[in-house]
């Protein structure tokens, strides 16, 4: 698949890595755990390619956001499974739309909306994903309240949400594709700056830009999941 170069500068040296899965799961729903988020992934990779590698990419960013706010293990855990996945309603989204290379018709960008109503509802199915699922549900929504599906504002949007919508904004602004380059991190640093206030939580922005900037980042392993580790080894070789 097409990388980013920008993502390589933060590709992670292959060390030892030390789950921090929940202690309250059993081994066997571990296992079934892991293959829930192994298959889910791998329908996602099978609808589209970038946003598979996206999805990873948004999670490692949103991880180190996390790490760096001081969040608790099992926040993390569940912030990383909420970015994983804040995109998994684009498999219920018609490839014409999903794929389309040009400019979407209003019509088609209002079936496009639906996607993070369609990530909650598939994530709500799964036991204890209640705050996993709503990450993803307002993933989209703005910190002045004009972002969508319900239009909330400020903190009354949920923090993995916040989080998410700034590592999504990155990575796209900074990915390459087939129809232009990938902006530089510091000129995207930027662009997070000005819609500080407006598009994003201003707070978490700082927090954004202070953890991706850290040198630590570029040589730790960051997820909480060996199976996701593993994957996001795998998208950015
Ligand atoms: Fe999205």
């Amino acid at each position: 698949m097409k990388k980013s170069g920008n993502v390589l500068e933060l590709k992670m040296k292959r060390k030892e890595v030390k789950s921090s899965f929940p202690k309250s799961y059993s081994e066997l729903e571990k296992s079934n755990f892991d293959l829930t988020i192994k298959t889910l992934l791998s329908a996602l990779r099978l609808k589209d390619d970038y946003t598979w590698g996206h999805s990873l990419r948004v999670a490692f960013f949103c991880v180190a956001v996390g790490k760096e706010m001081n969040l608790s293990s099992e926040e993390l855990f569940e912030l990383e499974l909420s970015a994983l996945f804040h995109d998994i309603g684009k498999i219920g989204v018609p490839d014409s739309v999903l794929l389309k290379p040009s400019r979407l018709t209003e019509e088609e960008f209002q079936e496009m909306k639906l996607h993070p109503s369609k990530s909650a509802a598939l994530l709500e199915e799964i036991p204890n994903f209640q705050k996993i699922s709503m990450g993803a549900k307002h993933h989209h929504e703005r910190f002045d309240g004009r972002g969508y599906p319900s239009g909330l504002k400020g903190e009354d949007i949920p923090l993995f949400a916040r989080i998410i919508l700034i590592a999504d904004t990155f990575d796209a602004m900074t990915s390459t594709r087939p129809y232009r380059k990938g902006l530089a991190y510091e000129v995207a640093f930027e662009e997070l700056i000005e819609f500080s206030g407006s598009q994003f939580d201003p707070k978490l922005v700082k927090h954004f830009i202070s953890a991706i900037k850290k040198e630590e980042i570029k040589n730790s392993s960051t997820f909480t999941l060996n199976l996701v580790q593993g994957e996001f080894e795998k998208e950015a070789a």
